[in-house]
């Protein structure tokens, strides 16, 4: 049960709005003066809620004591002392909009200065008085025909209401759906496990490395998934990749109006399908390479590229549907190839592009309906080894943040913020820009619609906030005003992949390992029988470190991983 204390040293008209709020919450209050005589002891006996007395120089002990999820100081007129501040997580009600009119007579200093606008905030406490992180303010107009009285009114009001709110906010804590099988997803659970405002997390799809990560969901089809996520009062779903994305599901879960952080099925075909990504940018002017579409053996004749050029299946083809042809006679084969079925239906319509050379970046951003907010670059190897003609993969590692010219990726990022806007795209999700930086600037090389398998490994090990209150903040639609930080040290990943991956892997070779506390190990192709664990698909497994060691500390540990046909690259990062 959740436990919260509300000091104060005199009235408590704060105290009670919160009691009151909150009147048939399960949550147990208790109130704390350190005066004897204080209104606010007599407000709790009356409201039945638990009160005590601890004069100021026993607050140490008490909360030695006893444990709160929260501490509210809501009119505690002292300064707590950092040894106290250590004990738990407190906030403080402010009558001003800080930095303005700290400490006492707010309210009093702020009307005799004739300001503009002043009101209330909510702040984290640090023993500075009211100098911590803001978590909420509220804005009031001073007009001039305004009494101080009538201000004072005025502000009760609005801390009455916005003290609950808050405190609401703060202690709420979700259940959470992750759907998805795979290393990336391995690694989201591990970052919502470390959020202390996840409740439960449920799984579907999981493997069996991360299935004891979470409370694991079994459903015919997303129909009924939606049905039992109603069930489990899932907040909101977090959807790793785009196969799910492409069958509709966002749309399904819509229906039974649980919020998702993915895009339904028609903005998903911005991933699912390059032609239709191709028409968006035009419309939307958005840089990427000149392209044709190519759906018989004799459009071959009408490619008006140089060699080399790009020869892309339309539709999704596990990150292995991209290739280069550099004479007739190769681009001839590819494309008979491709609409022969190499894909199924994915390769029955071809997009071909002219080749660019630069720097590859993978720019994963969300989007809240109405802000896109970027994470910092990553970068993938995509390529099997490093070799030219080596064949793409799903991806064989990846490092952030990789170094970038900042401005570039903000007028990246409102270009496309632009776009999504103006075609009103109201999913709630994960953008992934394939950036390229040309000698003519940056262009998009693909869209995905969710984040990406290797960076999300590194970028979840980099990435500072709490990721249930982020993707929270997404859902909600409230991305504009929440800052994403990030650890500067480099955040590595080097999968572990299976002899014969892409094309033919080799599976069912028994694994061994050490334990280890250097390094994050996500599992991605990986099967448990009787405690042992075997390989059970191309990509196996990441190894990740983020810190000043990463390289090393990776490698060395890929090292003394072992099974029948470790396949991975030596140069990552
Ligand atoms: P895609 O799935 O479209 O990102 O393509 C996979 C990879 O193929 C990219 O990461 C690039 O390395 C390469 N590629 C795709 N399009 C082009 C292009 N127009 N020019 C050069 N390389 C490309
Ligand atoms: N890392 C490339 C992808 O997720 O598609």
């Amino acid at each position: 049960m959740t436990k919260i204390a509300i000091f104060a040293s005199g009235n408590g008209s704060n105290f009670e709005a919160v009691i009151r709020y909150f009147i048939n919450s399960s949550i147990e209050f208790i109130c704390v003066s350190d005066k004897k005589d204080a209104f606010v002891l007599k407000r709790a006996e009356k409201l039945n809620i638990k009160y005590f007395y601890v004069p100021f120089e026993q607050t140490y002990d008490f909360l030695l004591k006893n444990k709160f999820d929260l501490i509210v100081l809501a009119g505690y007129m002292r300064i707590l002392p950092k040894k106290v501040l250590q004990l738990g997580k407190f906030i403080n009600i402010h009558p001003s909009l800080l930095p303005e009119f700290k400490g006492k007579n707010a309210i009093e200093r702020a009307f005799k200065s004739k300001v503009k606008n002043t009101g209330v905030t909510i702040h984290y406490v640090t023993e500075e008085v009211d100098s911590g992180e803001v978590i909420a303010s509220k804005k009031i107009k001073l007009t001039p025909q305004m009494t101080l009285k009538e201000l004072e009114t005025k502000i009760h009001e609005i801390e009455h209401s916005l003290l609950p709110k808050t405190i609401e906010k703060l202690i709420r804590k979700y259940n959470i759906l992750l759907i998805g099988s795979g290393a990336r997803e391995h690694a989201f659970a591990d970052k919502l496990l470390k959020s202390e405002y996840l409740n439960k997390l449920y799984l579907f799809g999981a493997n069996d490395g991360f299935k004891d990560s979470g409370i694991n969901l079994e459903a015919q089809n997303f129909e009924q998934l939606a049905q039992i996520a109603r069930q489990n009062k899932i907040d909101f779903v977090l959807i790793g990749s785009e196969t799910q994305l492409a069958q509709g599901i966002v749309d399904i879960f819509q229906k039974y109006a649980i919020p998702c952080i993915g895009s339904d099925k028609y903005w998903t075909q911005l991933e699912s399908s390059k032609s239709f990504a191709k028409e968006f940018m035009k419309r939307n002017n958005i840089p990427c390479a000149d392209y044709v579409i190519v759906q018989t053996e004799k459009d071959i004749k009408k490619i008006p590229f140089t060699y080399p050029y790009v020869i892309k299946a339309d539709g999704l083809a596990a990150g292995k549907g991209v290739c280069i042809a550099n004479n007739e006679s190769e681009a001839k084969n590819i494309i008979k190839e491709y609409l022969n079925g190499k894909f199924k239906e994915s390769s029955k319509k071809i997009v071909v592009e002219e080749f660019l050379a630069g720097e590859e970046l993978s720019l994963i951003s969300l989007w809240d309906g109405n802000t896109l907010k970027p994470f910092i670059p990553a970068r993938d190897y995509k390529k099997l080894n490093p070799s030219i003609n080596s064949p793409n993969t799903g991806g064989m590692g990846a490092v952030c943040p990789v170094e970038t010219d900042k401005k570039l990726i903000l007028d990246y990022t409102k270009i496309l913020e632009k776009a999504l806007r103006k075609e009103k795209a109201k999913f709630t999700g994960f953008i992934y820009s394939g950036l390229i930086i040309t000698s003519e600037g940056i262009k998009v090389l693909e869209f995905n619609m969710r984040s990406g398998d290797p960076e999300t490994q590194v970028l979840m090990l980099s990435l500072e906030n709490d990721l249930v209150l982020l993707l929270k903040n997404t859902v909600e639609k409230n991305l504009k005003n929440t800052k994403l930080s990030f650890k500067k040290e480099k955040s590595i990943c080097v999968v572990l992949a299976s002899n014969g991956y892409p094309n033919t892997p080799e599976t069912g070779n028994e694994i061994t390992m050490p334990f280890s506390n250097d390094v994050n190990i996500y599992y991605a192709g990986v099967k448990k029988q009787k405690n042992k664990l075997y390989t059970a698909k191309g990509r196996v497994m990441s190894i990740c470190n983020c810190g000043t060691d990463s390289i090393n500390k990776v490698y060395d540990y890929v090292n003394k991983v072992e099974y029948k046909g470790k396949t991975f690259r030596s140069d990552i990062a």
